[in-house]
């Protein structure tokens, strides 16, 4: 069986830091999303995939991933010239597959359970068509709705329905036999102008196809805004982080919790209470940190406090007395100013926000 990531798009929906990279690479505990997604498909066996790429953020990705070797993978790149829907890519990707079963993964996804066994019940019913994930969720209007029978089949699909007859979306990971290619075929573009692949598995049951799905019982983050990033971290630190000490730690340090020290990272008279994952090279002096906060490679913090924060490689956080429920973007410096009358002098790019305190 064959793996194919979605790793093309343009990710509006994490604008401002989508504006200087790709949607996949943004890091959920120091880690780009797109990590946990190759791990995922190797862990149920895959390691032959195809990732597709954007010609905006292509060089980017190939560059994070590069041959997948170090994750156990063959990685093959699929360059796709428009953002012309998922059952585009899908089709694109066609030469790739070559006539083989396949699960397709949108790389900007995260779920906290392995897809190890929908994986092999796929495998091990030859009869079924398609198979997908489903998760119960509070706002089916935003994602693929699926209607599903007594009998474990999915019977219907509509794409973000104003109406939807069900709360079980579609999380973004698929199970396809090459019947798929057959229906891509016979599908016409959407309202927002895409070849969708919801209307694919659709015309999969139309041409007579079996399509089951499995149901996500661990958390899904479809990681859209700063909260939702926020909290996969969260979740990803509290679920997933082992303790581990690459770096330097003097003695008037004290740290507790699950604590990831990166390589050739300091930590200075400062007090770290995890979970908290400090990345390659950081240097933490006089400062407090944690729980729950992700500090990348390379970013400095002094004289400060930073909780429940993600502050992405190469900031620098310096005498801030309090920093907490921020995403910080890369090369960002926070700083006091040398203050005229209180002014603040700020220079913030497009579309972010800025929070003072009130006190
Ligand atoms: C896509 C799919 C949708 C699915 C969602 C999951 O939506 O079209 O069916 O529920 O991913 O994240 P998009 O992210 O393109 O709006």
């Amino acid at each position: 069986m064959k793996g194919l990531i979605l790793a093309g798009g343009s990710g509006t929906r994490l604008r401002p830091l989508t504006y200087t990279g790709a949607k996949q690479l943004v890091p959920v505990a120091n880690r780009p999303i797109l990590f946990y997604v190759v791990d995922n498909l190797v862990g149920a066996g895959i390691t032959d995939i195809g990732v597709i790429i954007a010609p905006e953020t292509g060089a980017e990705i190939k560059a994070a991933l590069g041959d997948g070797s170090r994750f156990g993978a063959n990685l093959s790149y699929i360059p796709q010239d428009r953002p012309a829907g998922l059952a585009h890519a899908v089709a694109t990707a066609e030469p790739f597959l070559r006539g083989s079963e396949f699960c397709m993964y949108l790389g900007d996804n995260l779920i906290g359970m392995p897809i190890r066994d929908a994986v092999s019940t796929f495998r091990s019913n030859p009869d079924v068509a398609a198979a997908v994930l489903l998760k119960e969720v509070p706002n089916p209007s935003s994602f693929g709705v699926a209607e599903v029978d007594a009998n474990g089949h999915v019977v219907r699909l509509v794409e973000k329905p104003k109406e939807p007859r069900s709360n079980l979306a579609l999380v973004g990971i698929y199970l396809f036999r090459p019947i798929i290619f057959d229906a891509i075929a016979k599908i016409q573009p959407s309202p927002r102008g895409e070849l969708e692949i919801t209307d694919a598995i659709s015309k999969v049951i139309e041409l007579g196809g079996r399509v089951d799905f499995g149901r996500v019982t661990s958390w899904w983050l479809d990681t859209g805004k700063k909260d939702d990033l926020l909290l996969a971290n969260d979740t990803v630190l509290d679920d997933w982080l082992e303790s581990a000490q690459e770096g330097d730690v003097d003695q008037a340090s004290r740290i507790s919790g699950r604590v990831k020290i990166g390589k050739g990272a300091r930590v200075e008279r400062s007090i770290i209470r995890g979970p908290v994952v400090i990345g390659d090279g950081a240097v933490v002096s006089h400062s407090r940190i944690g729980p729950f906060t992700a500090i990348g490679d390379r970013v400095s913090i002094s004289r400060s406090t930073v909780e429940h924060s993600v502050i992405m490689q190469d900031s620098s956080i310096v005498d801030i007395a309090r920093l907490e429920d921020s995403l910080i973007g890369k090369r960002v410096a926070v700083k006091p100013g040398a203050s005229r009358h209180g002014a603040l002098s700020l220079m913030v790019g497009d579309d972010c926000v800025v929070e003072l305190s009130s006190d």
